[in-house]
């Protein structure tokens, strides 16, 4: 049985499809609606440059890692790490990668849902007109408004919920490669046009200056392990999604090649939302620290006053869902790959399993923006403890022991085939990946515990 599944384990139908994909998971909501916010609530510049550090020294090496391990395995995180603990003689508990994984995506989407329910309602009242010349306390008004109305909320809850379901239900292939291609050109040339429009505002210079101009006083523990957590998030790593989607890469394609692509389309559409979103806030006398609303206060401003205005915000928040959701398919992938392939369960009925008891973990998390607003741990709320719990704990707790595995577990041998790679190449991602990254995490780990100071 398990070896006719194995000649089902699906393909991409050409070499960019799995950049395609792969850009498609990493786009998201991360890069557009939390990427400002917690630049925001974390002083900005300093910010900026953790994170970038983070990307660079942590996240790249680990996602070339996560990205081999999958095409090596060719299977679900669960089963492929399995197999590839077997073929290289170590401890078969290293299958606790995928079983991590699969709570961890099934964590994120409980929330992540609930806020791309957001972006779709917001499609509504761009439609409605609700932004033309509307001000900054119409604008704050709206998302009050929704934010405080369970019963809206949990309808977009699950119209989100439904749409991923249906696309995961479909399988890899279908529509998700066309999404990712129209998709991504077009929310880059909106996002684009959206900065040249900010340079002309009076709060353009400022803006510039909070994002690239680093100020250290504002620097804690926490800036860093938040930082670190969104290297993770925005990348899709660390929990078995780019390793599902590297399982179904073509061999002979570079990895290490399409792995540099994610990451700098992934990281330009991320710096040009917060080139988007500052200048509106700073033109308009907002603050950077509104937190989760902080997109969806300020875009209708601007969009509001422009000509154009009103068919631009339908359009920006169109994008907008059409990135969350091909994000969202890509958090339930290793779960429903893992149920076909280990019990043959078919696509149809993982996808609704799944989708019906992550739709009601996020229900907790609609309702902690009003009935439940009170109930907090450590200072958070529901939702803000499961972003927290999972993309500043699981993702780098998970990506730390994917570059471990990949590195100190995995014969050098199997490796080197499997990316491409030797020599000096071959360090220059070992290296990192083995020691560099593994530490890093660790470090922001113990300097978040405040440890440090
Ligand atoms: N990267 C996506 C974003 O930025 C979210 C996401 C999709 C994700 N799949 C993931 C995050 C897997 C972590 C793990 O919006």
């Amino acid at each position: 049985m398990s070896a006719q599944h194995l000649q089902n384990h699906p393909e991409w139908s050409t070499r960019l499809a799995f950049i395609l994909a792969s850009a498609g998971s990493a786009v998201g909501l991360g890069n557009i609606w939390k990427f400002p916010y917690i630049m925001g609530e974390n002083g900005g510049g300093a910010f900026v440059l953790i994170y970038l550090a983070c990307l660079l020294i942590v996240a790249t090496p680990i996602l070339i890692s996560e990205v081999m391990l999958g095409r090596r395995a060719r299977s679900n995180p669960i089963s492929g790490m399995a197999k590839l603990s077997r073929e290289a003689g170590v401890n078969p508990g290293w299958q606790l990668i995928g079983w991590m994984g699969v709570l961890t995506g099934f964590l994120i989407l409980s929330y992540y849902s609930v806020v791309m329910g957001w972006a779709l309602s917001y499609v509504e009242k761009a439609a409605d007109g609700a932004f033309v010349g509307a001000d900054a306390e119409t604008v704050k008004g709206l998302f009050d408004d929704l934010v405080s109305n369970p019963g809206t909320l949990l309808f977009w809850h699950t119209v989100a919920m439904l749409m991923t379901v249906v696309v995961v239900a479909r399988g890899v292939r279908g529509g998700l490669e066309l999404a990712t291609r129209v998709m991504m050109p077009l929310l880059i040339v909106i996002l684009v046009l959206l900065v040249g429009y900010n340079i002309g505002t009076s709060g353009f210079s400022t803006a510039m200056d909070f994002m690239f101009v680093p100020d250290f006083s504002k620097v804690t523990g926490e800036t860093f392990l938040v930082a670190l957590g969104h290297a993770f998030f925005t990348l899709s790593l660390g929990m078995g999604a780019i390793m599902v989607y590297g399982s179904y890469m073509p061999r002979g394609t570079s990895i290490v090649r399409a792995g540099l692509w994610i990451i700098v389309l992934d990281t330009a559409i991320a710096l040009l939302a917060g080139m988007v979103i500052f200048p509106i806030v700073f033109s308009n006398g907002l603050s950077p620290q509104e937190g989760p609303g902080l997109i969806f206060q300020t875009l209708p401003l601007a969009l509001g006053a422009m000509d154009w205005g009103y068919w631009l915000a339908i359009v920006l928040f169109v994008l907008v869902s059409i990135a969350a959701w091909t994000s969202a398919i890509s958090l339930v992938e290793p779960a429903v790959s893992f149920l076909w392939e280990r019990f043959g369960v078919r696509r149809l009925y993982s996808a609704i399993g799944v989708g019906v008891a992550t739709w009601t973990l996020g229900v907790f998390s609609a309702l902690s923006f009003n009935l439940i607003a009170d109930a907090k741990l450590f200072d958070k709320n529901f939702f803000g403890l499961m972003e927290f719990l999972t993309a500043n704990i699981l993702l780098p707790a998970g990506g730390m022991m994917i570059a471990i595995f990949a590195t100190w577990r995995m014969r050098r041998a199997d490796s080197a085939e499997e990316l491409g790679l030797s020599g000096v190449a071959y360090r220059l991602w070992w290296l990192p990946a083995a020691v560099i990254a593994p530490a890093g995490v660790a470090l922001v780990f113990l300097n978040g515990l405040g440890l440090f100071g």
